[in-house]
């Protein structure tokens, strides 16, 4: 199978835990794509969705899915997102899309987080995919000295050469070199240098499920 047909397989695979009548989460990615097309096919057993980027927002809108904003949903069931990397443990790297930040506020609303990925995404340990860092435009500098003195290499994410602006008008910085052995104690400690608005480390809260896409299947973790 290709790497989309894995991506397209889990897609598939994760319309399982879609509670009917409820709100969903809905990360951002190619795989999150797979995700929002299988759910236009069901979109009338939903209430409507939370995107966590503007991208797939554009996307389940034109499927027709009613996309509510963050700050009128008290709480949904399932969050739905792709993943950079991801360990034995369900932590995971996110943000290659540059979406981190609004995937772990809406991710953080959810009572379960379902990651769907290729096989190729699993690893045992945390680091070779660069993590990502969005900061504050005034603060990529001093971030950047902060995040070489742990060990990391920083690269200030570009596109069309100039910086790339996310969503939320912040810069990323992609870390290079990083053996993430302890992910939860990483993330409490990058999320504390001032300047930065979250890192793609998502450990504290992980993945509950994972959907991983093999040659031989979809293979189910519980984490
Ligand atoms: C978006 O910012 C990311 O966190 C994505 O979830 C991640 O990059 C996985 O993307 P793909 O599904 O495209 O591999």
């Amino acid at each position: 199978m290709t790497q989309d047909e894995l991506k397209q397989a889990v897609a598939r695979a994760a319309i399982e835990y879609v509670v009917d009548g409820e709100i969903i989460g809905v990360g951002t990615g190619s795989t999150a794509n797979f995700f929002i097309d299988e759910l236009g096919k069901i979109k009338h057993r939903i209430k409507g969705a939370v995107a966590s980027s503007e991208a797939t927002a554009v996307r389940l809108k034109s499927h027709g899915i009613q996309v509510f904003d963050l700050n009128d949903v008290e709480s949904m069931p399932v969050y739905i997102d792709g993943a950079d990397e991801i360990d034995p443990k369900g932590a995971m790297i996110k943000g290659g899309g540059a979406a981190l930040t609004r995937e772990k506020i809406v991710a953080s609303v959810a009572d379960k987080f379902i990651c769907i990925a290729d096989g190729s995404k699993l690893v045992d340990v945390l680091g070779k995919f660069p993590l990502p860092v969005e900061v504050i435009p005034m603060a990529h500098a001093v971030v950047t000295r902060k995040l070489q003195a742990l060990g990391g290499q920083p690269t200030l994410r570009m596109k069309d050469g100039n910086p790339l602006v996310t969503d939320n008008g912040g810069y990323i910085l992609d870390v290079a070199g990083l053996q993430i052995t302890a992910p939860q104690e990483l993330e409490a400690k990058i999320n504390n240098i001032v300047g930065v608005v979250t890192v793609g480390l998502f450990a504290q809260r992980g993945a509950d499920v994972g959907l991983l896409g093999m040659a031989d299947g979809v293979k189910k973790f519980v984490y």
